[in-house]
């Protein structure tokens, strides 16, 4: 009745952004992403006769009531298909500060739903963790198989899963994250989303998503480096022009976002493919071959950038059993 499990956050190359049906979190398109070996989460479930009620706690941090009351819907979900009203005891860790503007709820949810489906013996095949994942928070399906990861925006539930297009050890390549400090309250990407269709450049977005999804997936089988940089820079570029056109208006960049792209852009004049993209935050991720790890960060160094605010990620594998427990 009790379980631990790991799970990556993950950054994504092909972005999530809009939801054609909200309540079961179906996204308007397909999202490709990597799993993040420095950033994840770690969660125990217990279920338990003797709760009275289900008890949420987060080590190093609290939990809002609207983040409790979302980690008991999807609790409400594994018991369901497990057939029990057990209330279970919840505990979670990140490996990063709270504070440091990473989204932990793809994570999050992802831990969870592994570990609450372990603790309930559901032995479920991969493709429904992801969908009760989903059911959670949608990057959160990407952060169950392992590696390099597509879902599939499907036409309805059981079709919007994710899958492993490629093992972690596929491609050496490094996202380092520069964290960046926010100014303002950000906008949660469950709110800022449900205006995406309100941009004028919304329509064109969707319309050639198909297309860059297939030019992107075509770009890490080759592996190369540079078509899949430039995809992946164009791509987070377009669905934060969508923000930003969004009504009411939605801008995550801070000056030291904008800094860094420039920064970014000016180590690739110099003749380096290195490329930057920005999920729903001020935070860059910078993506390079590992091999030029280095470079970046002596160049992001003497740019006044301090090591203690870069994260080195690799291509990390999915969410996983472990058998030490928080509690
Ligand atoms: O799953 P959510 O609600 O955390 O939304 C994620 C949205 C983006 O990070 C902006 C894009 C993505 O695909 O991860």
């Amino acid at each position: 009745m009790k379980a631990t499990a790991v799970a990556p956050s993950n950054i994504a190359f092909i972005k999530y952004w809009g939801k054609i049906n909200s309540d079961l979190r179906l996204p308007y398109n397909s999202s490709i992403s990597m799993n993040l070996s420095g950033v994840y989460s770690t969660t125990t479930v217990e279920f338990s006769q003797t709760l009275k009620n289900d008890e949420i706690s987060l080590i190093g941090g609290v939990f809002s009531t609207a983040e409790k009351s979302r980690i008991t819907n999807q609790l409400n979900l594994v018991r369901e298909k497990a057939k029990t009203s057990l209330k279970a005891k919840v505990v979670t860790q990140n490996n990063f500060p709270k504070s440091a503007g990473i989204a932990s709820s793809a994570s999050g949810f992802a831990a969870l739903t592994v570990a609450a489906a372990e603790a309930l013996n559901l032995k479920l095949p991969e493709s429904e963790l992801t969908i009760l994942a989903r059911l959670g928070s949608g990057s959160a399906s990407r952060s169950i198989p392992d590696g390099f990861v597509e879902w599939l925006a499907g036409d309805n539930s059981r079709s919007s899963y994710a899958y492993s297009i490629h093992q972690p050890e596929y491609w050496d390549i490094t996202d380092l994250i520069i964290l960046v400090s926010e100014r303002t309250k950000k906008i949660s990407s469950t709110a800022g989303m449900d205006k995406a269709a309100t941009s004028p450049l919304w329509e064109k977005r969707l319309a050639d998503l198909p297309q860059k999804i297939s030019e992107m997936k075509s770009a890490i089988s080759a592996k190369n480096f540079e078509l899949f940089g430039s995809i992946l820079e164009e791509e987070a570029l377009n669905m934060h022009a969508v923000m930003q056109s969004q009504t009411p208006a939605l801008n995550y960049w801070t000056d030291e976002t904008k800094k860094i792209m420039e920064l970014i852009r000016d180590i690739r004049r110099d003749g380096n493919n290195v490329y930057f993209t920005i999920d729903a935050g001020p935070n860059v991720h910078v993506i390079m071959e590992s091999v030029d790890l280095e470079l970046v960060k002596n160049r992001l160094m003497a740019n006044g950038f301090k090591p203690d605010a870069m994260i080195v990620n690799r291509p990390a594998r999915g969410a996983r059993l472990i058998t030490e427990h928080l509690f």
